[in-house]
């Protein structure tokens, strides 16, 4: 069995070896260039880590693990457009290196790659991992929709929070763990357990990154601090700060949204100053704790050594202590 960080250092080299010198060079050249920005490579790791609870080869998942990468880097071309966003792990984003129409574009071209690796999944589980695949890349539009309609709302309740992110982000993690082991041969309640136990871990990693979002700092978040702040996001933070706040606040939280064309950074600031008297932050962190809790939980039911599950565990509390 191999450690967490020697898995990653395996993935993240054969990802980083790949090429896409295709022509035309302006479809490719923005798929080499998210593809070789790095990240935390999570989604690729997880599936590997699932297979490895089951079998030791893992040069035989590495196009599934291909294939999730990309789909995942896809989803960033596409949702640094939504989100108007600039930054991305420390590099501007495509739109505003190219255009918009090049992140769509080369975005649509990496979601027909991503199928592609995919689809190089051993015959005997392709339908079932193709089917799932598909079903998740469809809830994903279903949690990026509601996220933008969620902007033009005033009141989303927390349990609706919950579900758009379950959506947008914790079902991705979850599938990358159960095509991972199901190809490892681990039977369908262990791959589901393993499903149930990503959905865990994607809730806490999205209210995670809803605090970087806010307390994060650009240089190791990779991203401009305040972003949801300035696309009025109903992250938790929102939600919670909107549920707890005195009338004052809530007012002058209400204020920032409809104000037209503010000061960027005197927005950031007040709302951010809102949120430190609202004291939202402890109650995210510890949000993110009981999902965490429920995570570590989750890993008991599996049919594997227990030995085997300190791995996991050791993600879980990375994921947990991240600043990226
Ligand atoms: C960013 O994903 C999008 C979210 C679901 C929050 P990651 O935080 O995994 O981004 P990278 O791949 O490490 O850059
Ligand atoms: C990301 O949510 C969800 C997907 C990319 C599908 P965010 O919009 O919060 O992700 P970041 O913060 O831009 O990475
Ligand atoms: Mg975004
Ligand atoms: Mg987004
Ligand atoms: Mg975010």
């Amino acid at each position: 069995m191999y450690t967490a960080s020697a898995i990653f250092e395996k993935i993240n080299s054969h990802i980083a070896n790949l090429h896409f010198q295709y022509a035309p060079e302006g479809l490719y050249a923005p798929v080499e260039y998210v593809l070789s920005m790095g990240g935390k490579r999570i989604r690729p790791l997880l599936m590997l880590m699932a297979y490895n609870l089951y079998k030791e080869d893992l040069e035989s998942v590495y196009d599934l693990a291909t294939g999730i990468e990309v789909y995942h880097n896809y989803t960033l071309l596409h949702d640094d457009l939504m989100d108007r966003a600039e930054r991305r792990r420390g590099k501007k984003t495509v739109h505003k290196i190219w255009n918009d129409n090049v992140a769509i574009l080369s975005g649509d071209a990496m979601l027909v790659l991503a199928y592609q690796f995919m689809a190089k999944c051993p015959v005997m589980f392709l339908k079932e991992v193709l089917d799932l695949f598909s079903k998740t890349a469809l809830e994903i539009c279903e949690g990026q929709q509601m996220d933008m309609e969620f902007e033009q709302e005033e009141e989303v309740k927390e349990a609706e929070y919950i579900e758009m992110i379950r959506l947008k982000t914790a079902v991705l993690l979850a599938t990358s763990l159960k095509i991972g082991a199901r190809i490892g041969g681990a039977s369908v309640e262990d791959a589901d357990s393993l499903y149930n136990f990503g959905i865990q871990i994607g809730l806490a990693f999205q209210l995670k990154d809803d605090l970087l979002d806010v307390y994060g700092s650009t240089s190791t978040f990779g991203k401009n601090i305040g972003g949801d702040i300035l696309c009025n996001k109903k992250t938790f933070l929102l939600v919670k700060s909107l549920e707890l706040a005195n009338s004052v606040q809530a007012e002058q939280l209400r204020s920032w949204f409809r104000t037209e064309n503010p000061d960027p950074i005197t927005k950031i600031e007040a709302v951010t100053a809102l949120y430190d008297q609202i004291g939202v932050r402890g109650f995210c962190e510890a949000k993110i704790a009981q999902y965490t809790n429920l995570a570590i939980k989750s890993l008991s039911v599996l049919d594997v050594e227990d030995e085997k599950k300190n791995g996991l565990r050791t993600i879980i509390e990375q994921l947990m202590n991240r600043e990226m």
